[in-house]
């Protein structure tokens, strides 16, 4: 596998680096890079896209990609160094969200069916500002800067050479992390800053002593989360399998269960009540988990796995919303009728959010020591892309044998 990796980093550098049609430089590292947005000859960029919905082979690699431009005051033009990819990248591929996505990009519903292609996916990104809308304050961002940024599922993704986002989506990458390692991080992490902070109230104020469940600890989100709540001073407990169990007791974890041994809620019964349980697993959790909760003391359930973006798929946006509140507000009524609060939590960008956990990071609050893989067979479909499922103890530049950013 190394080598192909080598290769597939190599060949996408050289790929972005043999296009010259600019007048401005960059400097960026060793690097130096012509860039001029506003130059007529700059329309086009290469990228992966994809131009309807399937497996594999609807990923479409093209030199010529529409330039992203900059709409609104508040948007910045980012130059991808490094991009992740995400277990929703691929169930996007093959159409998942595609109702509220598509609702997101066109709210009156002006464009005709299909209007999003050509697609380009790919949620992680790490990168260099090379344009800033007329809003951007320069306190704020400015060209050279590195950025890392979730970007959201309805806006063109990081498969690209560029991406313009929202000033409100980009952070400062952490300064110890590569743009490689960088690009490991913002979707998981915004995930399960949204999860446990804005919906699950937590922050680094009131975290101290209060015990928390992750089921699904070792995952992407559960890593994560984990050492985000360490660093706040809670108590956390996890389930996942035993071969995990390594991994997660190395980033603090005070207590793991393993979900492979038998029924999972047997162990977790015995144990005392949680203030908030995060349900990274789904399917009949629900039914047992809400009792591990203190009642009446504001505990929380919160789940990462809804039917949401499934109900609009297969009912439309106006039923699949209506089914979807119908059940998120009896399941929250019928649960706190018991004293415990039924959640919902939600992927959303948030830069902010990026900013704090790039200053945990860089405190060494955070490892993200990265295990890189191709999701398929590489180079054939994401030859430049690694696709990050768990942590390990080896650098991800190390396993790449790939030079730093580009
Ligand atoms: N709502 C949103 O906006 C949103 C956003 C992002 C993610 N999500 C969802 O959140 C979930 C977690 O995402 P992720 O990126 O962390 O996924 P992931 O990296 O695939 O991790 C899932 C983990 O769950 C563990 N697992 C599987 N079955 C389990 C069980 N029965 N009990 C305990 N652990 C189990 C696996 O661990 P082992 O290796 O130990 O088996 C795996 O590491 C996914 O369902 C994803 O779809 C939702």
């Amino acid at each position: 596998m190394l080598p192909l990796r080598q290769f597939a980093c190599s060949w996408w550098s050289c790929l972005l680096n043999s296009r010259a049609p600019c007048v401005k430089t960059l400097v960026h590292g060793d690097q130096r890079r012509l860039f001029n947005t506003s130059n007529s000859r700059m329309t086009i960029m290469p990228a992966w896209v994809i131009d309807r919905y399937g497996s594999n082979d609807v990923l479409r690699f093209t030199k010529n990609a529409g330039f992203p431009i900059i709409n609104y005051p508040n948007e910045v033009v980012v130059q991808v160094h490094a991009a992740g990819l995400n277990p929703i990248d691929v169930s996007m591929r093959g159409g998942y969200g595609a109702a509220t996505m598509a609702m997101k990009r066109d709210p009156l519903n002006i464009n005709q069916s299909g209007s999003e292609f050509p697609l380009i996916l790919g949620r992680d990104m790490s990168g260099v500002i090379m344009e800033c809308g007329l809003d951007v304050a320069p306190a704020y961002f400015k060209e050279g800067d590195e950025v890392w940024a979730a970007i959201p599922p309805w806006k063109q993704g990081s498969l690209a050479e560029f991406v313009v986002l929202s000033a409100n989506e980009v952070s400062k990458k952490p300064k110890c992390l590569s743009h490689i390692e960088a690009a490991a991080v913002p979707y998981v992490a915004a995930t399960a800053w949204s999860a446990l902070v804005n919906t699950g109230g937590l922050n680094k104020d009131n975290c101290a002593k209060k015990r928390i469940l992750i089921l699904g600890g070792s995952g992407g989100v559960g890593t994560f989360s984990i050492q985000m709540l360490k660093a706040w001073g809670a108590h956390v407990t996890v389930t996942c399998s035993q071969n995990a169990e390594r991994l997660v007791r190395g980033l603090g974890v005070d207590h793991v269960v393993d979900y492979t041994a038998g029924p999972v809620e047997v162990p977790l019964r015995a144990l005392e009540k949680f203030d908030l349980v995060l349900d990274n697993v789904g399917g009949d959790t629900e039914s047992w988990a809400l009792g591990l909760l203190k009642p009446w003391c504001g505990a929380k359930y919160v789940t990462l796995v809804t039917p949401f973006l499934r109900n609009t798929d297969q009912l439309g946006i106006a039923d699949g919303m209506l089914q979807t509140g119908v059940t998120v507000a009896s399941k929250a009524l019928k649960h706190l009728s018991k004293g415990v609060h039924y959640r919902w939590g939600m992927f959303a960008p948030n830069g902010l959010a990026l900013d704090d956990i790039s200053e945990m990071v860089d405190a060494g609050k955070v490892l993200f020591n990265l295990s890189v893989s191709f999701s398929v067979e590489p180079p054939a479909v994401f030859p430049f892309i690694i696709v990050i499922n768990d942590l390990t103890s080896k650098s991800t530049n190390e396993m790449l044998g790939a030079p730093r950013g580009r």
